[in-house]
């Protein structure tokens, strides 16, 4: 499929960051690569991806993880898909590691996920993709206690009122997970993004950007679907728990990106 003015094709998912978090599970290795239950965590988004229909994929990480990720998934074709790879030069934030797909977007809107999201369940995602006509698209979900996360708060019309990254005192209860959909304006839009109090170039500051001119749209997932930030200790082995009873359970779909590939017909049923 070419992407243009409906349809999004390409996506580019984010697994560089210093992972610090994670530190103790990982040694200090790129926390993506990380086995999360019986799969390295990168395939989790891939799969899930592929499955909403992306066929084109870059592949943003550390100068030092590139060979490995490059090792493990290849150009892509096992999957009947194609995966390009960057580094980013040095750990600036999710829209700093965002600026590197700029090329691979090449003026295309793009989907974008985060290495270290685990989604189980239908979040609409493929709808959103084909339907796609600009602006930027985000997801969130139910969430008790959003603090660690970007939160949405809709007012009773359910209409979008605010949007803040980690807030102290949240206004709402939606987190925003890390699936985005962005028109080709993304990138000027981050050239305009200052550092943070963390000193990192905020995906939130983008989505605001979109948010200040009426230009993004919030899809509120309902709690049947399972998303997990499996970047700290705690959230890793809730995201290793719910993918075991899965497995129980009997989805074998979960992080293969070769049952998602022939899912969509990228593969024949027998591979
Ligand atoms: O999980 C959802 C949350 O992810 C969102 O609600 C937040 O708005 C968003 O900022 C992000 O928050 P985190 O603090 O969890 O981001 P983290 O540093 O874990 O980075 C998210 C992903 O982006 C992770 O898979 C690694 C990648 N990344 C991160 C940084 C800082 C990069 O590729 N480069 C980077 O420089």
């Amino acid at each position: 499929m070419e992407a243009g003015v409906s349809g999004v094709d390409r996506a580019i998912i984010l697994a560089g960051g210093s992972g610090t978090r994670l530190e103790e599970r990982s040694g200090g290795a790129n926390k993506h690569l990380l086995m999360l239950h019986d799969a390295p965590m990168v395939l989790y988004p891939l799969a899930q991806a592929i499955e909403a229909g992306l066929t084109r994929f870059l592949l943003v990480t550390t100068r030092e993880a590139l060979p490995t990720f490059r090792a493990l998934l290849g150009d892509g074709a096992k999957w009947g898909v194609t995966i390009e790879f960057a580094s980013q030069s040095r750990p600036d934030g999710v829209a700093g590691a965002l600026a590197e797909g700029e090329g691979f977007a090449a003026g295309k809107p793009c989907c974008v996920l985060l290495g270290d999201n685990i989604t189980d369940g239908d979040v609409g995602l493929r709808e959103a993709l084909q339907d796609f006509r600009g602006g930027a698209e985000v997801f969130a979900f139910p969430f008790e206690d959003p603090r660690a996360y970007a939160v949405a708060a809709f007012s009773s019309e359910g209409e979008l009122v605010s949007l803040e990254e980690k807030p102290a005192v949240p206004r709402g209860s939606w987190a925003v997970g890390g699936i985005y959909i962005y028109d080709a304006t993304a990138f000027d839009r981050i050239r305009g993004i200052a550092p943070s109090s963390r000193e990192e170039r905020e995906i939130t500051d983008l989505n605001r950007s979109y948010f200040a001119e009426g230009l993004l749209r919030v899809h509120r997932v309902g709690g049947h679907v399972f998303w997990n930030d499996a970047g700290t200790p705690g959230s890793f082995d809730r995201a290793v728990e719910h993918v075991a009873l899965a497995r129980q359970r009997g989805n074998l779909r979960l992080g293969n990106p070769a049952r998602a590939a022939v899912e969509v017909g990228l593969l024949p049923r027998e591979e």
